[in-house]
């Protein structure tokens, strides 16, 4: 079977970390991109390398148009072109339309869309001269019309995501690229608890009576990457233990 490569951006920490480490059991090769802490992106690379895989950390931040490209070439040259990119990384500030600082709203923005456009475009083109990739980008319930106080221009930020994963599915699947997102509800991270989320309360409003975990989220990144999800493309996979349902029908 042919070896995969590849990519999940912010991959050192909470959600990403999951998806690189799943990914990798499931016998791809993973760049694990980090901003600061390289040294728990190296215990990443080293969880995966003392199970038998491959695996590399490699810095940059996805804010920055010139890291973007590094980050691709840096990995494309240690493993080889890259088949598989989660945009996994994303930053929340917190505010709504009283309060929110607009400066933060472009560091925002600059990240979790930006950022996700630059990444993509830089890997497609191996992607398309090989007729084969998954895009596998992390969204938000938040960007699918939940309402928590505090999160307006985050959730705008995920709406963006949203579209954007639908109008790369349109242009890349002619090209045998899919593209989709994953809308996580509550997971357990450092990004939730500095939202000072209540996790008990959040519990009881998802019909699985529980937050997330990153390996909920990893366990449907890793088939919206696999072969067997040829055909799936321009969706969002809705995984929140029921959260989205529960608050509009309850
Ligand atoms: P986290 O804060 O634990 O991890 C985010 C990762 O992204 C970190 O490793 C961070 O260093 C990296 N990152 C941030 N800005 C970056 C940049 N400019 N360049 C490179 N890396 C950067 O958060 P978590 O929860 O693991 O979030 C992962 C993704 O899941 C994010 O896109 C987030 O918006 C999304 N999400 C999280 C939810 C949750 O409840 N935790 C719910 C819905 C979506």
């Amino acid at each position: 079977m042919v070896q995969r490569v590849a990519l999940v951006t912010g991959s050192s920490r909470g959600i990403g970390r999951a998806i690189a480490l799943r990914l990798a059991r499931g016998g791809a090769a993973v760049a694990v991109n980090y901003r600061e802490r390289r040294d728990q992106a190296q215990e990443v690379v080293e969880a995966i390398t003392r199970s038998g895989g491959r695996a590399v950390a490699i810095a940059g931040d996805i804010a920055s148009a010139v890291d973007c490209t590094r980050l691709v070439e840096a990995a494309r040259e240690a493993l080889g072109p890259i088949d598989i990119l989660v945009n996994n990384a994303g930053v929340f500030r917190r505010g709504d339309l009283a309060d929110f600082d607009f400066t933060q709203m472009d560091g925002m923005r600059n990240v979790n869309v930006d950022g996700l456009a630059r990444v993509t475009r830089a890997v497609v083109g191996d992607m398309q001269a090989r007729r084969w990739g998954r895009i596998v980008n992390i969204a938000s319930i938040a960007g699918i019309g939940t309402t928590a106080v505090g999160t307006t221009f985050y959730a705008a930020t995920k709406a963006a995501v949203i579209i954007l994963t639908r109008r790369f599915a349109l242009d890349l699947g002619p090209h045998g690229i899919t593209v989709n997102a994953i809308a996580p509800g509550f997971i357990e991270t450092d990004m939730a608890s500095q939202s000072g989320a209540d996790f008990a309360v959040l519990a009881a409003k998802a019909m699985m009576r529980r937050v997330g975990t990153p390996d909920d989220i990893a366990a449907a990144a890793a088939f919206l990457a696999s072969e067997d999800a040829g055909f799936v493309t321009a969706q969002v996979l809705t995984v929140d233990g029921g959260r989205t349902d529960f608050i509009a029908h309850t």
